[in-house]
C-alpha cells in the first residue's frame, strides 16, 4: 500500500472531474472453489485498489462530489474469521491508512444509497466485470443484475480514465519492477526453449519467477510454438528443432501494477535463415515505431508506421509485392499482422479496458478503424506525456486466414501467396515492450530484455544462473 497521501490526492483529482452525486466503488468479492473457504488468488479490483488501496473483500468506497464526504464501509472480522484467517486491523484503522476519516458498517451503505436516491442524486459506478458484483449492485441500487452495465455511469468512467491514464513516477516504479521479473521470466524461458522441452514446462517455471518476485502473472501466460494463434493458452506441445517459441507473458506486483512483455526464441537458441529474416522484421516495426513515440502524435499513426515496416520487410523477401502505400492503404498486411500495434497498461495489463476500451483508446477526435486487423487496435488516440503503453508489433501465418483471403481472391496484387503457402508451418513472432510516453519521446521501461538476434542467440545459449546473476540472492 502507498501512503495515504497517494490514495487521498487521487480521490480529490477525481472529485474535481465529476460535478455532483456519490461515486460508488465496490471491493471485488473473493470467488471460491466449491466450498467457500477454499478460494482462488484474491484479485481486488483496479479501481478501488487506485482509489482505496485496500485489498480485501466485503468493502466499499464512497465520494461525495456534493458535499465531499468521504466514506469505507466495511465490516472488523469476527472471532470465527480469527479463528480461521488470523487477526486483520479494525476496519477504521484501514480506513485512517487511506486517508478516509469515517467508516460505517456495510449494513449502513444500503440506507445511505436509498436515502442518497430519495434526494434525488446520482449514484456513479464503474460497469462491473463480475457477476457476484452485478448481483451486489442491482441489490443495492435496485436495478435487475442484468441491467446493472448499461446503468454505469459514462461521467465517471471519463473522469477515471483522465486520471489513471497519466502514470506518476510512484506508477511508473511499479511497472519498470513488474517489468524486471518479466526480464527474468523471459530470459528464463529463452534458455530453456531446447528441443524436447515441454511448453508446459517453462510456462510453470516462469510462472514460478512471478510468484517467487511479485505476485502472480499479469495475464494467463501465452507460450506456443504456435504462436500463430494470438492467445494461445495451451502449453502441451514438446519443443522442437527448426520452430519458433513465442512468449508473452508478465508480473503483477502486490500494488497490481504489471508488465505484459513478448519475446521469440528459436527453439534450440540459433535462428535459421527464414526465422532470421522474418524475425528482424519484427525487430524493425518494433523498434521504429518504438523510436517515433512522442506526444501530439496519434499511436494509430505508429501503428501503421509498423505495417509499413512489415509490408516493405516482406516485400524485400518476396512474401509481399506491389506498391508499399496502396498495399497499406488496402490493409494488405493484416494477412500477416491481425492485431493492433499495443493498448495502454497499467494496474491491468490493459489498462482499464473494463471501463470500455473506446473510452481509453479512443476520444472525439480519434475513431476506432473498421475494417479487418486495424479495428484489433486498442490504442489509437493522441499520446500524453505519462501514457504507459504496449508496442508489440507481430508477423504470423495463419493458415485458416491464408486460405480465406487466397480462395476470396483478396489481396492478390499485394500478397505472393505462392510463396506464403510455404510459410504455412512457421507459426509467429511477435515483440512486445512496454514503453513510457515522456515530455519529449518515449522511455523503454525496465531492465532491458534481449531482443535483437544477437542478444537472443546469446542469452539462449548461457546457463541458467539468473537469480545470482541478476542480484535477486
Ligand atoms: N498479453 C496480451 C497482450 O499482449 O495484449
Ligand atoms: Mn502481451
Ligand atoms: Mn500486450
Amino acid at each position: 500500500m502507498f501512503d495515504k497521501e497517494v490514495y487521498a490526492g487521487r480521490r480529490s483529482r477525481l472529485k474535481k472531474e465529476v460535478k455532483a452525486g456519490v461515486a460508488l466503488f465496490l471491493a471485488n468479492p473473493e470467488a471460491s472453489f466449491n466450498y467457500p473457504a477454499n478460494t482462488y488468488f484474491y484479485r481486488q479490483d483496479s479501481h478501488f485498489s487506485y482509489f482505496f488501496g485496500i485489498h480485501q473483500p466485503g468493502l466499499a468506497g464512497w465520494i461525495d462530489f456534493d458535499t465531499g464526504e468521504e466514506l469505507l464501509f466495511g465490516d472488523d472480522v469476527t472471532l470465527e474469521d480469527i479463528i480461521w484467517m488470523g487477526t486483520q486491523s479494525s476496519i477504521a484503522d484501514q480506513a485512517a491508512q487511506i486517508g478516509v476519516e469515517t467508516s460505517l458498517p456495510y449494513a449502513e451503505l444500503e440506507k445511505k444509497i436509498k436515502k442518497t436516491i430519495a434526494q434525488g442524486r446520482t449514484i456513479h459506478f464503474l460497469p462491473p466485470y463480475r457477476g457476484k458484483v452485478m448481483i451486489e449492485l442491482g441489490m443495492l441500487l435496485d436495478i435487475p443484475a442484468h441491467q446493472v452495465r448499461a446503468g454505469s455511469s459514462i461521467e465517471l468512467i471519463k473522469a477515471v480514465v483522465k486520471l489513471k491514464e497519466i502514470k506518476d513516477s510512484l506508477e511508473i516504479s511499479e511497472i519498470e519492477k513488474a517489468v524486471d521479473i518479466a526480464y527474468l521470466m523471459h530470459t528464463t524461458a529463452m534458455k530453456m526453449a531446447k528441443p524436447g522441452m515441454i511448453e508446459q514446462e517453462i510456462a510453470g517455471t516462469i510462472e514460478g519467477i512471478s510468484l517467487a518476485l511479485g505476485g502472480p502473472v499479469s495475464f494467463p501466460i501465452i507460450l506456443s510454438m504456435d504462436g500463430q494463434t494470438l492467445h494461445n493458452h495451451s502449453h502441451h506441445q514438446t519443443l522442437k528443432e527448426g520452430r519458433m517459441m513465442v512468449v508473452d507473458a508478465g508480473a503483477e506486483l502486490p500494488s497490481l501494477y504489471s508488465s505484459d512483455i513478448t519475446r521469440t526464441t528459436p527453439v534450440g537458441g540459433k535462428f535459421n535463415q527464414r526465422q532470421k529474416e522474418i524475425y528482424e522484421i519484427v525487430l524493425k516495426a518494433n523498434m521504429d515505431s518504438i523510436a517515433a513515440i512522442k506526444p501530439g502524435y496519434e499511436y494509430r499513426e505508429m501503428h501503421l508506421l509498423a505495417a509499413r515496416v512489415i509490408i516493405e520487410g516482406l516485400k524485400e523477401i518476396g512474401l509481399m509485392k506491389g506498391n508499399t502505400d496502396d498495399a497499406l492503404a488496402a490493409n494488405a498486411h493484416t494477412l500477416f499482422m491481425p492485431h493492433g500495434l499495443g493498448h495502454m497498461m497499467g494496474m491491468d495489463v490493459h489498462d482499464m479496458e473494463g471501463l470500455g476500451e473506446d473510452y481509453v483508446g479512443y476520444d472525439e477526435h480519434t475513431k476506432r478503424a473498421t475494417e479487418f486487423g486495424n479495428e484489433y487496435l486498442r490504442l489509437g488516440k493522441k499520446l500524453k506525456p505519462g501514457f504507459v503503453l504496449t508496442n508489440e508489433p507481430g508477423i504470423y501465418f495463419i493458415p485458416a486466414l491464408i486460405d480465406q483471403f487466397r480462395s476470396e481472391g483478396k489481396f492478390t496484387n499485394f500478397v505472393n501467396y505462392d510463396k506464403v503457402e510455404t510459410y504455412k508451418d512457421f507459426g509467429g513472432i511477435r515483440i512486445e515492450d512496454d514503453v513510457l510516453v515522456t515530455d519529449s519521446g518515449y522511455r523503454v521501461l525496465g531492465k532491458p530484455i534481449p531482443k535483437t538476434v544477437a542478444d537472443v542467440e546469446k542469452t539462449a545459449a548461457e546457463p541458467r544462473e539468473w537469480l545470482k546473476k541478476e542480484g535477486f540472492i
